[in-house]
């Protein structure tokens, strides 16, 4: 991952382009009213093609659709009634219909739609040059074929790339759907956005990632959108792998840890009005920036979110693309209920949007 420059330049020009074709599917609603949940969940999955399998695999590609499909039924099935009854008793559900079913076929067509494209980079002999992280992790494989002890082998890259899938586009399409739906409600605090990218560079430089330096506001805003409506209900289930103890609690080896992150997040020591939107959470007196320790939505330690890094710039270069393209609003907002779905994420129900191009950047 690390070779694959996950936020450095060729990383991030993926994602400006993401963001670009992202801004031109708002700008074709010409101002009326409709559902930006596909668009950004196809988008930002699309980062994530672009990542695993290059050029090879375009968004168009009936393939991709599929995964995409995939992904979808298995987000819904995770947390329902079958998924639940599957967990308590798989011994029994092996033998008895239901969706879990459905589920186990799809995530196997899944594996051999991602196994297929392995193989297509196997034979267009990529690896003298690695361009995504099928090349890399198939040439490390082949530096790692005479160790006995290496955990490289195919069927956990195909695992892998599913991981980054599941991992890497609910979480942040979901962001982003709330950013859009937070920032209409909040026009007060879209103006000062604009104004702010207005005023540092105009309407004609294009704006990267180091950019946000310059942008406190906007990065403050950003900020606070991800912890104010914090898209995971849990962080994933952990194993202690020996007898330690944590501030005075015991935890044997084998405990299952399951972190609570929210606790962190709204916590109201640390956080004025912890369930309210307030960007100033992220400012200090003076409008600076300020980074903040409690801010833990990537988790933390060693397993702390391997897509950080990825979802940062997806956020930041987003947000501030379709931000200085338009200006957002929803119809009947005071209808709107802004309470979350509860499942795997925190998602925001469905909702239409209003994207009036800017006059200065239409
Ligand atoms: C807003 C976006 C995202 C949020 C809030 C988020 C949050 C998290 C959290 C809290 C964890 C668990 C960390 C821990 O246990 O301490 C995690 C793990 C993980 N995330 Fe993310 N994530 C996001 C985006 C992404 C993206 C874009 C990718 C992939 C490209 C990704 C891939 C992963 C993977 C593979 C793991 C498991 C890492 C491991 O077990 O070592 N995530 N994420």
């Amino acid at each position: 991952m690390r070779k694959l420059g996950l936020g450095k330049k060729g990383m991030e020009h993926q994602i400006e382009e993401a963001a670009h074709r992202l801004v031109e599917v708002f700008a074709n609603s010409k101002g009326q009213p409709f559902d930006p949940s596909v668009p950004i969940t196809k988008s930002i999955s699309s980062v994530i093609c672009a990542l695993t399998f290059g050029n090879q695999l375009s968004t168009d590609d009936e393939n991709f659709k599929r995964l995409l499909e995939i992904l979808e039924m298995s987000l819904q099935f995770g947390g329902s009634f079958f998924h639940a009854l599957y967990e308590m008793f798989p011994w029994l559900m092996q033998y008895l219909p239901g969706t879990h079913k459905k589920i186990f076929s799809a995530y196997d067509e899944a594996i051999s739609i991602v196994q297929k494209e392995i193989e297509k980079h196997r034979e267009q002999h990529s690896l003298t040059e690695p361009q995504d992280y099928i090349d890399f992790y198939l040439l490390q494989l082949e530096k790692t074929q005479n160790d006995p002890y290496t955990t490289y082998d195919e069927d956990n890259l195909a695992e892998c790339i599913l991981d980054f899938f599941g991992a890497g586009t609910e979480t942040t399409a979901s962001t982003l759907k709330w950013a859009m739906l937070l920032i209409a409600i909040h026009p007060e605090v879209q103006d000062k956005v604009y104004k702010e990218m207005e005023d540092v560079f105009g309407s004609s430089r294009s704006i990267s990632y180091q950019d946000r330096k310059k942008l406190p506001y906007t990065n403050a805003v950003i900020h606070e959108i991800q912890r104010a409506k914090y898209i995971l209900l849990f962080g994933p289930p952990r194993q202690s792998v020996k007898d330690v103890n944590i501030l005075g609690y015991p935890i044997p080896k084998g405990t299952f840890v399951i972190p609570d992150l929210r606790s962190v997040l709204y916590d109201p020591k640390q956080w004025e009005n912890p369930r309210e939107f307030n960007p100033n959470n992220f400012l200090d007196k003076d409008g600076n920036f300020v980074a903040r320790e409690e801010f833990l939505a990537f988790g933390a330690g060693a397993r702390a979110c391997i897509g950080e890094q990825m979802a940062r710039i997806e956020l930041f270069l987003f947000f501030t693309s379709l931000l200085r393209a338009f200006s957002f609003h929803i119809p009947e907002a005071k209808k709107l209920n802004k309470e979350p779905v509860t499942a795997l994420t925190m998602h925001p129900r469905p909702y239409t949007l209003c994207a009036v191009p800017r006059s200065s950047s239409s």
